[in-house]
């Protein structure tokens, strides 16, 4: 036992589930603990809703004790994991007997025997994750810390409790945790068991790709995502996760000229986004915005290095990195899909002159995503050369504050047209018809160019006359003359 000093957090134990556990405990003669995330989450100040506790002995028959105590509760019994859940309002309590287990190599479900506290906690991910707090009325808050868990809390170390070896190929996915809780607390893997993390790396294909999402975005709503993705690079689990991501790594140099470090980069961008926004698909077309790149890169020898369509290749990888990370393939992909299209278009627009029209089209395709588009851009200005960064950031400025102004003025950004295909059909007789989109695309072409406003008489007069231009028979006649 590492554990020198005794420490007591009975002050903390102020649930009452915790006094009506040490009741019943006193009266079965078992031990318990309240033990991992609740622990170590309380000791850092993060409030925590799930408590966990271990028996040794019978831990369903302990939550029903419970329930029965507790008016009022809910109580779900999973007898083959056996463990047993009991909800006090909004706190989970979950019970389980302490126990041993020992896994196989091809899988995550491990042989489970009854154990003592001491096996419990040595199956546990991490020593800030193996702290247990006794509910023995003897003993009523002593804290249990034989892998020194409270001094790698207090130094902000993540580190496993066994050989890392051990610990992560008992469950592969504590790899992401790891580096999860490496983000989120902005600790530090020690040597070691990032050392474990890199030789077990391969095993994190066993594990769900579900779970590694799960992972993925808590680190994304971390306050510096890129952590978490620079540990899983350079850990080796990114090429098994997002090999996309990996491929845009390093720098190629030809006859002396280089292009930036695309993964680096988009390593500001992620966090540059997540200073300004909390939302996790802001994130992801983030993490993103340049996927296209390594597909597109040329080298010109007037122009050096190319990445010409990258963010339109990009669009279009979005869908199979979703499927494949078993993300939502429903609007949040498309949203992803629409930033990641359309990053350059600010940019473009703020080094050339800003005409009415290209506003109008970026308003009309951003439609109400316009905001998080100008985060985007902003965050993906990244130069090292501080006055370009002020130039870009002025004239974004510019560019925002046309965006307001046509807005304002034309109502485009979730603009439809004055005039619909079955209205076109209807009006010119057409049956369902290439004639049809011809005449409604224009139609729209025009309302973008600022040929004619997005008005109803305008539009119609509009398209008799393309009508006419383009050879349709049936030209009403009391519309004709108008
Ligand atoms: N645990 C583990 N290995 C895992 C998952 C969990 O050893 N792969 C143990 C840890 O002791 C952990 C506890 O089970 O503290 C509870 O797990 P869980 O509720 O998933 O996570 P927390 O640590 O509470 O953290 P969070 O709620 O942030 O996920």
């Amino acid at each position: 036992m590492a554990q020198i000093e005794k420490i007591n957090l009975k002050q903390h134990l102020t649930h009452k589930v915790f006094g009506i556990v040490s009741d019943i405990v006193e009266t079965t003669g078992e031990q318990a603990f309240v033990i991992g995330g609740y622990v170590r989450d309380l000791l850092i100040g993060r409030k925590s809703k799930d408590i966990d506790i271990v028996v040794v002995g019978k831990g369903i028959e302990l939550a029903e004790n419970v329930h029965k105590a507790f008016r009022g509760s809910k109580l779900s019994v999973f007898r083959s994991f056996g463990t047993a859940m009991v909800k006090i309002r909004d706190t989970e309590v979950e019970f389980v007997g302490a126990r041993r287990e020992s896994y196989r190599r091809d899988s995550r479900k491990p042989i489970v025997e009854d154990g003592t506290l001491e096996d419990d906690q040595n199956r546990r991910d991490f020593t800030i994750n193996a702290l247990a707090l006794s509910l023995r009325k003897e003993t009523f808050g002593d804290l249990i810390d034989p892998f020194g868990g409270i001094a790698d809390l207090e130094k902000g170390i993540i580190r496993t409790p066994l050989d890392p070896a051990i610990t992560f190929s008992d469950d592969p996915l504590r790899m992401m945790r790891a580096i999860r809780f490496a983000t989120q607390l902005n600790f530090t893997i020690e040597e070691n068991t990032l050392k474990g993390i890199c030789d077990t790396a391969e095993r994190i294909e066993i594990i769900s790709k579900e779970r590694i999402c799960d992972e993925m975005n808590k680190m994304m709503m971390s306050q510096t995502p890129s952590t978490g993705f620079k540990l899983m690079d350079r850990t080796g689990l990114l090429k098994y996760i997002l090999p996309e991501l990996c491929a845009m790594k390093g720098i190629e140099k030809v006859g002396g000229r280089g292009h930036k470090d695309n993964f680096y980069h988009t390593m500001e961008v992620l966090d540059g986004v997540a200073a300004t926004s909390d939302n996790v698909w802001l994130r992801w077309a983030a993490l993103m915005h340049d996927i296209g790149k390594p597909r597109t890169k040329r080298y010109d020898n007037k122009l050096g290095w190319t990445f010409h369509n990258h963010n339109f290749v990009g669009e279009k990888m979005v869908p199979g990195i979703f499927k494949k990370l078993k993300l939502p393939l429903d609007a949040k992909m498309k949203y992803v899909q629409k930033l990641v299209s359309l990053h350059m278009r600010p940019i473009v627009l703020s080094e050339e002159e800003v005409t009415d029209s290209a506003i109008r089209r970026l308003l009309f395709e951003a439609g109400d995503d316009i905001e998080d588009l100008m985060l985007l851009c902003e965050a993906d200005i990244t130069s090292k050369n501080e006055e370009k960064v002020q130039r870009y950031l002025r004239n974004f400025k510019i560019v925002r504050r046309k965006l307001k102004e046509i807005e304002e003025k034309d109502h485009v950004r979730n603009f439809q047209p004055p005039i619909s295909g079955e209205m076109i059909m209807e009006m010119f007789k057409l049956p369902p018809s290439p004639m049809v989109g011809a005449l409604k695309n224009a139609l729209k072409e025009a309302v973008l160019d600022g040929i004619i406003h997005n008005d109803y008489d305008e539009a119609q007069k509009f398209i008799i006359n393309k009508a006419k231009e383009l050879g349709v028979e049936n030209i009403p006649n009391n519309l004709s003359n108008k």
